[in-house]
């Protein structure tokens, strides 16, 4: 017998990913897949999932090159100024969108939306409050005057307050949080409304990380790492047990190349590490007990669908991460590339 500490959990979902597509998608997949029951899948490819075809065409790919026949992805409709009600709310009568995502324009990698006051998308805001569709929102106010350590505390104050307001109804995941001022807003809300996905970087890390002994490129994403007060209260945040948070790795993957690069991309590639991230976290914290919520309860029960019957085994064993991923003759750096981390999975 292994005198190695073990945790089983049942199988989490990771409720915010970017799988990209052909071979990064190809190459990047496994990783989800092994340590995630279901994951919700960003839809801002190249060409965005704006429709229900191309989403079903988007699904059926990941599943034509998915390993885990168990594995569900769990596809999101892009929105813009133009998205038909009709395929909305079709695509969410058959389980083809479990929720759509709102990027305000230009605020990250492929999101050029044009949507630059939520106004101009009432129309579609209030028939997902009517027919209860998720909103996913990544909370930047994206105004190139607004300081970038402000815009997601900006966005809560001068857009989702107001917006909350308009729609209380409209079930809201604000993607990625980053800040104490979300911490609170969602703790103070406390509605089965509104909740906040937490990723392994946010809470690892903090913005004097991506300076450390130089630029580290790598670690730059959207939202950007903030302040250590930021970081310590997102793990306050996990380590309570509040049902309103939960796992959403936002792994982004891009090519070395267009990471580094003079305008590199925002986006960290952690799907190999994430899961074992969040229990270094918890562990840390003193709040193991909570770790299954976070990674496998919150998130389904938020979003209305079951709680995964099968379970993962986490083993306090050191693992060392994987260096990179050969794409070709480009290749992607994961988030902790060659690093050790104090857990592993069975
Ligand atoms: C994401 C990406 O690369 O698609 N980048 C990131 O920094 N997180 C987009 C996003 O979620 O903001
Ligand atoms: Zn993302």
């Amino acid at each position: 017998m292994s005198s190695f500490k073990k945790i089983k959990i049942i199988k989490p979902d990771d409720c915010h990913v970017h799988l990209r597509d052909e071979k990064i998608l190809k190459k990047v997949l496994r990783y989800t897949e092994r340590f995630y029951q279901r994951a919700i899948i960003m839809p801002n490819l190249d060409k965005p999932i704006i429709d229900c075809k191309k989403a079903i065409a988007y699904k059926s790919r990941i599943m034509d090159l998915s390993k885990n026949t168990k594995f569900e992805p769990l596809m999101t409709c892009y929105l813009t100024k133009d998205t038909s009600l009709n395929e909305l709310k079709n695509g969410f009568f058959n389980k083809i969108f479990i929720g759509a995502k709102l990027y305000p324009n230009q605020s990250t990698t492929n999101s050029k939306t044009n949507i630059n006051n939520l106004s101009e998308i009432f129309h579609i805001l209030e028939l997902m409050q009517k027919i209860k569709m998720p909103l996913l929102i990544h909370g930047e106010e994206n105004h190139f005057n607004i300081d970038i350590y402000d815009r997601e505390a900006q966005f809560i104050d001068k857009t989702l307050v107001p917006l909350r307001k308009i729609f209380p109804e409209l079930k809201i995941i604000l993607e990625h949080i980053t800040t104490k001022e979300a911490v609170s807003y969602i703790k103070e809300a406390n509605s089965s409304y509104l909740a906040g996905t937490i990723t392994p970087h946010h809470l690892m890390l903090n913005r004097n990380n991506m300076f450390f002994g130089g630029i580290q490129p790598h670690l730059y994403c959207l939202p950007i790492l903030k302040r250590k007060i930021h970081q310590n209260s997102l793990k306050k945040a996990i380590s309570d047990g509040n049902k309103n948070f939960f796992l959403g790795s936002d792994s982004a993957p891009h090519l070395y190349t267009n990471k580094i690069n003079p305008l590199g991309c925002a986006g960290i590639f952690n799907a190999p590490s994430s899961l074992l991230c969040y229990v270094t976290i918890f562990e840390e914290m003193k709040a193991l007990k909570y770790l299954e919520s976070f990674c496998s309860k919150n998130g389904a029960n938020f979003y209305n669908i079951p709680i995964n019957k099968e379970s993962i085994t986490l083993i306090k064993k050191p693992s060392k991460i994987l260096e990179k991923i050969n794409i070709g003759k480009n290749f992607i750096s994961p988030f902790l590339s060659g690093e050790i981390l104090h857990w592993s999975i069975l």
